[in-house]
């Protein structure tokens, strides 16, 4: 049974100044799913979440982006936001000085304080301790990292694109992470969480496979893991360092999540 699909992603190819990123992309994501998409560093995740989002510079030539059925391949990165595509950073972009409720405001159609308040604890803030305080130096990477996603939550996106929401010095406590990516997949909204990580993908009703500018596979989560150690890790020589270095050697193993709270 072909499954309820909101984003469909045809054999999009999508060229960069010197490097072809994407070679063939072909990806759906059903409403309300969390899917991982797991690859290698430099498989080109970002890449695809760039072109998913209408970013300058990553116009497919060839291939084309269905959203609920629609052709969204030319349309720019803020009709794409209204349709409610969002995209969180690698590296969340900085209000300097706004309130965190304004910040998270900033994102919701109809601001309300219940909401707001709901969002910062569904990242385990404490909506009285942070309301109010400023969006500013004083936040750890970690904080900000949880109001980034609290503001995702709050916007209630249907189809969030989260790249490696796990990366950074300070980072959210993966299972935090998962909870709340859960809990928008149970709220109806869509999520496409992107990591190298495999432990990433245990929380996701499905996952895919990208190597080298392509999905090599689309499973589940179990099935997607399996292949990435069988087929992905022979493409760490022509990609460079990978996370969990060379001291892996021809057997796979988990990568360590050691270290990724930051309280
Ligand atoms: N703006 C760019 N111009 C040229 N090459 C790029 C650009 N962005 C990424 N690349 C290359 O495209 C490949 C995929 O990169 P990226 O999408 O960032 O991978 P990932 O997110 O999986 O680590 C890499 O080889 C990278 O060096
Ligand atoms: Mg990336």
């Amino acid at each position: 049974m072909e499954k309820n699909v909101l984003l469909q992603v045809d054999h999009v190819w999508v060229e960069r100044p010197g490097a072809e990123v994407l070679r063939g992309v072909n990806l759906a994501v059903g409403r309300g799913e969390v899917h991982a998409l797991l690859g290698l560093n430099g498989s080109g995740k970002t890449s695809l979440a760039l072109t998913l989002m209408g970013a300058e510079g990553y116009r497919p030539y060839q291939g084309r982006i269905l959203f609920d059925g629609r052709d969204i391949t030319d349309l720019g990165v803020t009709e794409r936001a209204r349709l409610g595509l969002t995209l969180a950073w690698q590296e969340p972009a900085r209000f300097e000085g706004l309130p965190v409720a304004d910040y998270l405001a900033l994102g919701m159609r109809e601001p309300e304080r219940g909401r707001i308040e709901a969002a910062l604890e569904a990242v385990a803030l404490a909506p009285l301790a942070y309301m109010g305080r400023a969006v500013d130096a004083t936040l750890s990477g970690g904080e900000r990292k949880r109001i980034e996603l609290a503001a995702v939550y709050a916007m209630q996106p249907r189809l969030t694109i989260l790249d490696e929401p796990d990366s950074g010095i300070d980072v959210l406590c993966l299972a935090d992470i998962m909870t709340l990516v859960r809990r928008m997949a149970d709220e109806g909204m869509a999520v496409l969480m992107i990591t190298h990580r495999d432990e990433m993908v245990g929380v996701a009703d499905a996952a895919s496979l990208m190597c080298a500018g392509a999905i090599i596979s689309t499973g589940t989560p179990a099935e997607v893991r399996e292949y990435f150690a069988q087929r992905c890790r022979p493409h760490e020589g022509q990609l460079g360092s990978q996370p969990w270095g060379s001291e892996a050697g021809g057997t796979y193993r988990r990568v360590v999540s050691e270290g990724v709270c930051d309280e």
